[in-house]
């Protein structure tokens, strides 16, 4: 992330309208993920199951968003800061696209949690078979294991990722946090 004293141009430059609901959107639907699995297991049946079908149909919805902000970043979405000159940048910028590979990574896993515990997946109630055949339930187990070691790789990593966007807002005061705001002036 680039610093620039404020009032230039590239502390007033802003991030579109869709990156913006997009970059929100995603870290809601983390964070809703996160919170459904790590807290599943504290409720009876019913509410489990629903609890982990929310899971599954989120999931999807995330997955939607994901291939949404990745057109739109790499096709018509703005893209600012790319020039990445110093090491603070560059750091930035390797955060987001390791956030983006996880995030990717965990979607695929979420589907194979699924798939190799020999069960489909729920959309809200409307079911999406196994492409597969049938797995071991060692195979379903280790799948399981690994998204779970991913998901709290990726709260780490976000949670880093808005204490650096803190960082920037409170301490070095620049506006690399407001240009992701959807409040304040545009420039
Ligand atoms: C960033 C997004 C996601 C996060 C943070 C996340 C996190 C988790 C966590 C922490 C667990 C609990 C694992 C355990 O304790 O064994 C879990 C389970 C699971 N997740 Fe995800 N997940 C995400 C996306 C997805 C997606 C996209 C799908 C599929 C559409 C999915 C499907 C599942 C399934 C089927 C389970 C096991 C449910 C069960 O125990 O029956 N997840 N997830
Ligand atoms: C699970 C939660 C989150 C995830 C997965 C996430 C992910 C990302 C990703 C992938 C980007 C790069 C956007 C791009 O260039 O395509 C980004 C940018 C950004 N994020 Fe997050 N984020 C999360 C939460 C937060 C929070 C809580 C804050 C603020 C406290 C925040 C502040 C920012 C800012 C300011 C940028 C833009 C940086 C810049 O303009 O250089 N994020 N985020």
């Amino acid at each position: 992330m680039a610093v620039s004293p404020p009032g230039t141009a590239l502390d007033a430059a802003r991030h579109d309208h869709t990156t913006i609901a997009l970059h929100w959107l995603t870290a809601l639907l983390v964070i809703v993920q996160f919170a459904l699995a790590e807290t599943w297991d504290f409720f009876p049946r019913p509410d489990r199951h629903l609890m982990i079908v929310g899971h599954m149909s989120f999931g999807i919805v995330l997955t939607l968003v994901i291939l949404l902000r990745l057109l739109w970043r790499n096709q018509s979405g703005r893209r600012l800061f790319e020039t990445g000159s110093d090491l603070f940048d560059r750091l930035a910028k390797g955060m987001h696209y390791l956030l983006y590979v996880l995030l990717g990574a965990e979607i695929v896993l979420g589907f194979l949690t699924r798939w190799t515990g020999n069960q489909a997946i729920s959309f809200f109630g409307l079911l999406i078979p196994s492409p597969f055949g049938h797995f071991s339930r060692a195979t379903g187990d280790a799948v399981d294991e690994i998204h779970d070691l991913n998901a709290w790789l990726i709260m780490i990593l976000a949670g880093g990722h808005a204490l650096a966007a803190l960082y920037h807002h409170y301490l070095l005061r620049d506006g690399v946090l407001r240009r992701m705001l959807p409040w304040g002036k545009r420039a």
